[in-house]
């Protein structure tokens, strides 16, 4: 059985099967909603339920409880129509990239730190992947399963993709690229993939917030913004527990004199008397807040653990007044038992 979706924003319709998820049916149907890790983690994809029914799979519970469900929102990955739907959700600008799928041949592997690979991909002569910094590609590993990992380039760096993988303890697919991938393997990978990438059609000052490997997609988007001269002021945090994690410090540190206005605030969470930090300590999305009153006037785009970005939603909107539709995400997910992004 089929149903036809409307969104209420700009009257765009599209149908979906009953068994498939309304947001699997925009992008088969090439129209833009927002979304990051399509396992119900994020909330990147929240909207409301204007009118029909939805049935609702499982969820992180932080992203969406029962109270904001019994308001009518919901999770366009979680949610199958039931019913005709009319949907409100943040207007996206039309992606022009439609995601494809293509092998690719691992050209580098370089280990960054004790529990982070950097793999670069070269992508076919014959083909064109054109993507917005900082997106994000799945690897294909079996039949039905696959592994998401963000771009750490910049478009502008044709023909590559860059991925900074960090070992998942038990991850199959992590375990394999720490102990088994080698420089020529092929892999299949589909791209580009979510709704995470530097809106430049603002001129709002921006604060990077990275957790972890969290970095790659933040330094693609700062090598886009080198790229294109970007003329916002650009505040880098980024979070470690301990320093040895800040795994490519000094290219962010360059970029303080290579782009003006930018800043970069490294912060580590599980500093010890005998590490030498001198830096900033505590949770990296409390750095932010210390050193601004008043975000209502940014942009923030962050990428790390679900929890980080959780707590940085939340502190950020309620305490210093920035816009719900002014902070952009996309968490971390893991593939068992919980979703898939290791
Ligand atoms: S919760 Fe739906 S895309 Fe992340």
């Amino acid at each position: 059985m089929s149903y036809q979706i409307q969104l209420q924003a700009d009257g765009q319709t599209f149908s979906a099967n009953e068994d498939q998820t309304v947001l699997d049916a925009a992008l088969e149907a090439c129209v833009s909603v927002p979304y990051g890790c399509r396992a119900g983690v994020c909330g990147a994809c929240k909207g409301k339920v204007v009118s029909g029914t939805v049935e609702l799979a499982a969820h992180s519970a932080e992203v969406l409880p029962e109270s904001a469900q019994a308001e009518g929102y919901t999770l366009l990955c979680c949610a199958r129509p039931k019913s005709d739907l009319v949907l409100d959700v943040p207007k996206m600008e039309q992606d022009p990239n439609k995601p494809q799928k293509m092998p690719a041949r691992v050209a580098r592997l370089e280990r960054l730190t004790e529990d982070v690979m950097r793999v670069d991909l070269q992508l076919p002569a014959s083909e064109t992947f054109s993507f917005r910094a900082g997106q994000y590609i799945d690897i294909s590993i079996g039949d039905h399963e696959h592994r998401s990992f963000s771009i750490a380039n910049s478009p502008e760096r044709e023909g590559v993709i860059e991925l900074h993988i960090r070992l998942v303890p038990g991850g199959k697919f992590t375990t394999h690229v720490f102990n088994g991938m080698k420089a020529r393997d092929i892999l299949r990978i589909k791209g580009p993939l979510g709704s995470f990438f530097l809106r430049e059609d603002s001129d709002k000052p921006i604060v990077l917030l990275a957790g972890g490997t969290g970095f790659a997609p933040l330094k693609g988007i700062v090598e886009h913004a080198l790229h294109v001269g970007i003329k916002r002021p650009i505040s880098l945090y980024w979070g470690s527990r301990t320093p040895t994690g800040f795994y490519m410090h000094g290219l962010a540190q360059s970029w303080q004199s290579a782009l003006s206005g930018f800043r970069y605030i490294p912060v580590v969470s599980d500093s010890r008397p005998d590490d030498g930090w001198t830096g900033r300590r505590g949770m990296v999305h409390e750095a932010v807040l210390a050193d601004f009153a008043d975000l209502s006037q940014h942009e923030v785009y962050a990428c790390g653990a679900p929890a980080m970005i959780d707590a940085a939603r939340r502190a950020f909107t309620q305490e210093r007044g920035l816009p719900e539709d002014a902070f952009f995400s996309d968490a971390f997910t893991f593939a068992a038992p919980p979703p898939p992004k290791d």
